[in-house]
């Protein structure tokens, strides 16, 4: 074989569909959460004939003549130009969380807030207005308030599972109602067919953060929400290594957030996508995990004489229990908790003392993290601001992670009893 043969052999290896989900990729006929999770959107026959996708170090993508480059512009060929407007291996993974979300289509993104931030930009203009429930991400609603407030748009925060001070917030400007459930460090579920169906009834588009319930523990858009985001940093990426966010809608609504994407250079990196799509894969396995961990530590803190009070949607003393039972499969590993008579400090001796979950933020990975909301997230605020957010000096959370659910019960015990 000389060297022109070499090149088109190479050239021909090639030819399998990279970037859209070819023909043969199964995500048409896949149902079930895990095998859509390991499957959807790969193509069957890969580059080299590999299993995994390849991760694509590329800015930029050619073209073999310049009739390419105009059947490209012209949308008759699906495939990447250059990095900012997206890659290969980004397609699959987007087709994955599309299927798994039940939606027409995804967009991934550097990062949660990038995804967040994207969605609003596009879809808000001077004079829009836009409403929340209070406990909604504390940085979507910073963004909104401070940032669009500058640009004319108006942000109303109504108490989070208030659907009549929802619907009354409501007039013609309005064009988004933005909610998280389960919420964070409370745990509030809100109802989201009732919050949907506010939505549609008065012709304003609704999202969801599914962050904490990911598509394993809840479907927002099979219950009617526009869109769904998460900040796939944490479950769904699912290790600790990587950040990522994504929004699930239909494909009408996202084009132009993808087109917000480019313009902020907010892409994911090839890497990133190619640890999310990885991390994907034992999606399912894991959030058995997790929420099997945080069942059992919540069911164990409530019952331990130093703990007043546990935040989890999977106990019936939560206020959201019921609500969390019918809408859920699933509650997660994140479980908020007060230390009963402890000040600042006693709480801080608490998360001292565990040995397995490392002091830091996030959620979501392998590992178990622990936090003291006051000292981590809410420091700089006034006792008043924390009052305001239901941040409570003796307060604790913890993201439990896949470890031993025996192990974990065991070491919070000492760390409460020793
Ligand atoms: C519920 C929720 N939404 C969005 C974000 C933002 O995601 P990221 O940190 O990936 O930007 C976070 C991050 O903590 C989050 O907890």
């Amino acid at each position: 074989m000389n060297q022109l043969q070499r090149i088109t052999a190479l050239k021909d290896q090639t030819e399998f569909s990279l970037y859209a989900p070819t023909q043969d990729s199964q995500q048409t006929e896949l149902q079930n959460l895990s095998t859509v999770a390991v499957h959807a959107g790969e193509a069957r026959e890969k580059y080299g004939s590999a299993i995994t996708d390849p991760i694509f170090c590329s800015s930029t993508f050619t073209f073999t003549d310049t009739q390419a480059v105009i059947d490209y512009i012209e949308q008759k060929q699906t495939r990447a130009e250059y990095g900012r407007y997206g890659s290969p291996g980004e397609k699959v993974v987007e087709t994955k969380l599309a299927t798994l979300d039940g939606a027409e289509d995804a967009v991934l993104f550097s990062s949660g807030m990038a995804a967040v931030t994207a969605l609003l930009l596009t879809k808000l203009q001077s004079g829009d207005e836009v409403i929340f429930f209070d406990e909604c991400y504390h940085r979507t609603r910073q963004f909104c308030t401070e940032r669009l407030g500058r640009l004319g748009v108006i942000s109303h925060q109504v108490p989070t599972g208030d659907y009549h001070a929802m619907e009354e917030a409501i007039n013609g400007n309005t064009r988004l109602l933005i909610s998280e459930s389960p919420t964070n460090p409370h745990l509030s579920c809100i109802d989201v067919a009732r919050f949907a169906e506010i939505g549609h009834r008065n012709d304003v588009e609704t999202v969801i953060d599914a962050t904490l319930a990911t598509p394993c523990n809840l479907k927002p858009i099979d219950l009617g929400v526009d869109y769904v985001l998460h900040s796939a940093t944490k479950y769904l990426g699912g290790h600790n290594d990587l950040l990522a966010g994504s929004i699930a809608g239909p494909a009408e609504g996202l084009a132009p957030i993808r087109k917000t994407r480019g313009l902020l250079g907010s892409v994911i990196s090839p890497h990133c996508t190619y640890l999310l799509s990885r991390g994907l894969k034992t999606l399912e396995l894991r959030m058995d995990r997790h929420n099997q961990n945080g069942l059992e530590i919540a069911r164990f803190l409530e019952n331990h004489p130093r703990i007043s009070r546990v935040f989890y949607p999977g106990i019936e003393s939560h206020p959201s229990y019921r609500l969390a039972t019918k809408q859920m499969s699933g509650f997660g590993g994140l479980v908020t908790f007060e230390v009963a008579n402890a000040d600042w400090r006693q709480t801080a001796d608490v998360v001292d003392a565990v040995k397995i979950p490392r002091i830091g933020p996030s959620l979501g990975g392998a590992e178990s993290l622990i936090e003291q909301p006051l000292v981590m997230s809410y420091y700089e605020c006034t006792a008043e601001q924390r009052a305001a957010f239901g941040i409570t000096d003796n307060m604790i959370r913890i993201a439990l992670g896949i470890e031993n659910t025996t192990d974990l019960v065991d070491d919070l015990a000492q760390a409460l009893d020793g």
